[in-house]
């Protein structure tokens, strides 16, 4: 791995400044979902048994360089405490006098949790200065953010270069499955790109063209590339000027061996609203009063045989209008079977970005995927086959 691990770090003694995405949903001062926080015990469990005391810096939210008190990190101090099963001692500033006097009071197997980093504004500049007052808290950096890794921010890469740096747990995993899913994929591979537009994945539907055996669309994106091809869409949600942007996207799949899957078959409705009166037609006849919300069951029986055939899946983004039952039986359907291929052990699956995550669970697929990214716009970055920053950093 061009990157090091906790493995390869000494940590006894030394304080561990330890870059965590903890930006989890919240209502009413309550977190809404646990997953990223959860997900980043391995690793302050590790530096904790290698004697290394954790200091996590993080941000919330967007406050644009200012102290937005609704954007403190105070508010996940119980949640945090909860999941960790530790002592967390907070400290109201990520630099200065605060933060050394939390690291200071706490004990070895306390957890310190810096306030907000972009209560900085210096943090998105990636401001060296702040860089090196945050360096100057400890010994060791581990970065295990990876989905805040596509923002070359001072606590995800300025600091990487001011101290001996290691990718953390779940950096560790995020990465490698990543690589199993596009980097190095066995192949077959196939890809599932879902979602309302073609204007925000052009790259990603482009860099993905040349890495996999088949790409899969779905979603409004789907009605673009039917459009492209001169089928009829109603009044489906579609952009009609990406219709020559989806075309050289099919050129370039057909010019890299690369088989684009859309609907044979969608869902019709005339209405946008749960339990809207329905009906599943072939894609060449939506009406011109109705909107397609979801792909049909011949075309997730298309879709079920190419998962079958397929060593390796990534998947970003529903196939319909998930959110809406009954739209979301194809994305249902589909995420279902990919789950159960990777759990007869012939599909590695990897999914992230967006609804995605939400979509799985509420296929109840999730579980069985081989991995789930906790990142949104770093995995679509990812997928667009762009560096990331934050990794970059770790490896220089
Ligand atoms: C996320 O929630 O995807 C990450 O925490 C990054 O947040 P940002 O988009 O505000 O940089």
């Amino acid at each position: 791995m061009p990157w090091k691990t906790l493995d390869d770090m000494d940590l006894a003694g030394k304080v561990v400044l330890t870059r965590v995405d903890i930006n989890v949903p919240m209502e009413s001062g309550r977190v809404t979902d646990m997953t990223r926080i959860d997900k980043i015990r391995p690793t302050v469990e590790d530096i904790v048994a290698r004697g290394g005391k954790v200091v996590l810096l993080a941000h919330f939210d967007r406050p644009k360089g200012k102290v937005v008190p609704e954007m403190s990190l105070g508010h996940v101090v119980d949640a945090l405490a909860g999941s960790l099963g530790r002592k967390v001692v907070f400290a109201a500033d990520c630099v200065g006098d605060a933060a050394a006097a939390a690291i200071a009071k706490a004990g070895p197997a306390d957890v310190v949790l810096l306030e907000n980093t972009r209560f900085h504004p210096g943090e998105e500049k990636n401001d060296p200065d702040l860089a090196r007052q945050m360096a100057a808290l400890g010994q060791v950096y581990v970065n295990d953010a990876f989905s805040a890794a596509h923002r070359a921010h001072a606590s995800t890469e300025g600091l990487a270069r001011q101290l001996p740096a290691a990718a953390g747990r779940l950096m560790e995993a995020e990465l490698k499955a990543l690589d199993a899913a596009l980097g190095n994929a066995r192949r077959p591979a196939v890809a599932v790109v879902g979602g309302a537009k073609v204007s925000t994945k052009i790259e990603l539907l482009a860099n993905l063209v040349t890495k996999v055996d088949h790409l899969v669309i779905g979603g409004g994106m789907a009605n673009t590339f039917l459009v492209a091809e001169g089928i009829e869409v109603g009044r489906s949600l579609a952009e009609r000027e990406m219709a020559e942007t989806a075309r050289e996207i099919r050129l370039r799949a057909q010019r890299a061996g690369c088989r684009i899957h859309l609907p044979v078959d969608v869902v019709v409705a005339r209405e946008f609203k749960a339990g809207a009166e329905s009906q599943t037609v072939g894609v060449h006849k939506c009406p011109p009063d109705a909107m397609i919300l979801d792909a049909g069951p011949q075309t997730v029986a298309e879709l079920e045989a190419v998962f079958a055939g397929a060593k390796t899946l990534i998947w970003n983004g529903p196939l319909g209008a998930f959110e809406i039952p009954p739209f979301d039986a194809a994305t249902n359907a589909a995420a279902q079977a990919a789950a159960r291929l990777t759990k007869a052990g012939s599909l590695v699956s990897v999914a992230g970005g967006g609804d995605t995550v939400a979509a799985l669970n509420a296929a109840g697929a999730a579980a069985d995927f081989t991995f789930i990214s906790t990142a949104g716009g770093a995995f679509l970055e990812w997928m667009e086959g762009k560096e990331l920053p934050g990794v970059k950093a770790l490896m220089a």
